[in-house]
């Protein structure tokens, strides 16, 4: 079973309003490699210490199983219901905590493993159940979806509110750069004040899916204001930015990158200073279309478009196919 991390290319923080977003699954990711086990997950990390041992069906608060990964796979177990596991070892090239998403690789590799075999809508919708439970943070559908769905040389335009997927192809002639900045700090409790900002917007003007650059004015409180005039922008550049990919119109994806990280910094503060130097560093270099931060924020990622080779000190990544059971040989 393997299952992909993501980056987000462009649509950051906009899932859990409904919004648009352009997430890819990378080819890096978490792979189970398991055997049945009659009423028992037993798991070990190649990664990261500790060792699981959890007897099937698991009732228990999913937030306090040990070690720390084992609560997603306890999560995931819960929310399948599932009464018959695994025993097996998991390996991970996504490092935890930098906005890629391994907790929602972890969760769709374990219900595939456990043998979840409905849609990957149903995955999504299982995964994000399991993150929240695990993790108590009001997270979106973004990246379960994107991690379940998405089909390899392509990334994935998911409207988060029809929950529909269309597959953009990513050309061959342009690299996806991710670079690593910092883990993450913070996320928890300013992603649930985010959600609270939002849903105080859509309180004022509706939803912010539907509202428009002008129905921001009648927002009162600077701050909500300042995260709904980013939402409702981001939208529009994800809307812009799948035009362009179709279109292989790269400056003007660059553009649309440099646009949202701007947007995060100053109307949904969730970047920090350290992310906006690299961003500014990577936007300067010869051959980069554009750089943003990744993610939730406070940390994380960087993802780049650039002309191949331009970034060398980064992961050069590549679009992959979503959550997936292995051939045989590996
Ligand atoms: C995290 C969440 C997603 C999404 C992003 C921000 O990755 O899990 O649902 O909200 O942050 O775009």
């Amino acid at each position: 079973m393997h299952a992909p991390g993501r980056v987000n290319l462009i649509g950051e923080h906009t899932d859990d309003t409904g919004g648009l977003a352009v997430p890819m699954a990378i080819d890096r990711g978490i792979t189970l490699t398991a055997r049945p086990h009659a009423g028992m997950i037993e798991l070990t990390s190649a990664d990261e210490p500790g060792r699981l041992t959890l007897a099937l069906p698991f009732e228990g608060d999913p937030s306090g199983v040990q070690p720390p990964w084992g609560s997603f796979v306890a999560s995931m177990a819960q929310q399948l219901g599932a009464s018959d596991g695994f025993s097996g070892t998991l390996e991970s090239d996504i490092p935890a905590g930098a906005g890629l998403s391994s907790s929602a690789a972890l969760e769709c590799a374990i219900g595939r493993g456990l043998g979840f075999d409905g849609s990957a809508l149903e995955l999504a919708q299982t995964a994000r159940r399991a993150e929240h439970a695990a993790t108590g943070v009001p997270t979106g559908i973004m990246d379960q979806y994107c991690i379940a769905a998405a089909t390899a040389g392509h990334a994935t335009l998911i409207d988060c509110e029809e929950l529909t997927v269309e597959h953009v192809p990513v050309p061959d002639e342009i690299d996806v750069v991710v670079r690593f900045i910092a883990h993450r700090t913070l996320l928890g409790s300013a992603y649930a004040n985010r959600v609270a900002e939002c849903a105080r917007a859509e309180s004022v003007i509706g939803p912010l899916r539907n509202a428009t650059p002008d129905d921001v004015a009648r927002i009162d409180d600077p701050i909500v204001r300042a995260r709904a005039r980013h939402v409702i922008s981001e939208n529009q550049r994800v809307r812009d930015f799948a035009t362009a990919l179709r279109a292989g119109d790269y400056i003007t994806l660059g553009n649309l990158m440099i646009a949202g990280h701007a947007s995060l910094r100053d109307d949904f503060a969730t970047s920090t200073a350290q992310m906006d130097a690299a961003v500014d560093e990577l936007n300067q270099r010869p051959g980069v279309f554009g750089a943003r931060m990744t993610g939730g924020g406070f940390g994380g990622c960087l993802v780049a478009l650039c002309e191949p080779g331009a970034i060398s000190d980064g992961w050069v990544v590549r679009p992959s196919a979503g959550a997936r059971v292995l051939p045989p040989d590996g």
